[in-house]
């Protein structure tokens, strides 16, 4: 489903607002994210029969207020503007805060189903080919190497430990994103993580293959 075509005139008049605000980001986290997230959370949402209006809202406004992007409120203001109730609203405001990755080394928070859907939706995105390209979108951006031989990964304790993490993209592959299909929640996830997770499985084997000459032409 299109967020622009929602049943709900909040979500239409926040979608307008979000993509218009994030269509000049680009690190992975841009406008185009935020719709994969949308099209999978709501996917997810009917085969769960999680509450849709509540996952459409959390799915636009999930990487609204994240402070490696972002310094500033506007979740609350423009789900007011948008005129989703205030109670909603709070509801939103405070799931969202909870949906990030934790570091690998500290459990997931228990979140309702809706929650549940949205950060499935949200880790689906960070697998398989479009991960991959997130990735090195994301480093590229921040000035980081592809790969560094001499690092090795550390299993983070707290967000913010992760969060400093300033290693090698390939180091984000061991950090987080080889964890994630043990932390998606949803059945109908779980089949989609799989066939990601080999995918991203498959390309780190070819890439050290080639990094040290082993792919079979030398
Ligand atoms: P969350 O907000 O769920 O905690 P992040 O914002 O940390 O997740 O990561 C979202 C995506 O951004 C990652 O899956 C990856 O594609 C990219 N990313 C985040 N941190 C890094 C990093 N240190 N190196 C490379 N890519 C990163
Ligand atoms: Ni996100």
């Amino acid at each position: 489903m299109e967020p622009e075509q929602s049943q709900f005139p909040q979500v239409r008049a926040l979608a307008q607002q979000v993509r218009s605000a994030q269509l000049s980001e680009n690190s992975g986290h841009d406008w185009w994210h935020t719709w994969r997230v949308y099209r999978l959370a709501t996917w997810l949402a009917q085969q769960e029969g999680a509450s849709i209006y509540v996952v459409e809202l959390l799915a636009l406004c999930h990487d609204l207020e994240d402070h490696k992007l972002y310094q500033g409120e506007r979740i609350r203001p423009w789900l007011a503007q948008a005129g989703v109730a205030t109670d909603t609203a709070e509801r939103v405001y405070g799931l969202v805060q909870q949906l990030g990755f934790p570091g690998a080394g500290q459990a997931d928070p228990q979140l309702p189903l809706e929650a549940l859907v949205v950060r499935d939706a949200d880790r689906l995105d960070a697998l398989g080919a479009i991960g991959i390209a997130r990735t090195f979108a994301f480093g590229g951006a921040r000035g980081r190497e592809l790969y560094d031989p001499g690092e090795s990964p550390t299993l983070h304790q707290s967000q913010t430990e992760y969060r400093r993490s300033g290693k090698s993209s390939l180091i984000h592959f061991y950090e987080k994103l080889l964890h994630l299909r043990q932390r998606i929640y949803t059945p109908a996830a779980q089949p989609l993580a799989q066939q990601r997770h080999d995918y991203l499985e498959g390309f780190l084997q070819q890439f050290l293959a080639e990094w040290e000459g082993h792919d079979g032409l030398r």
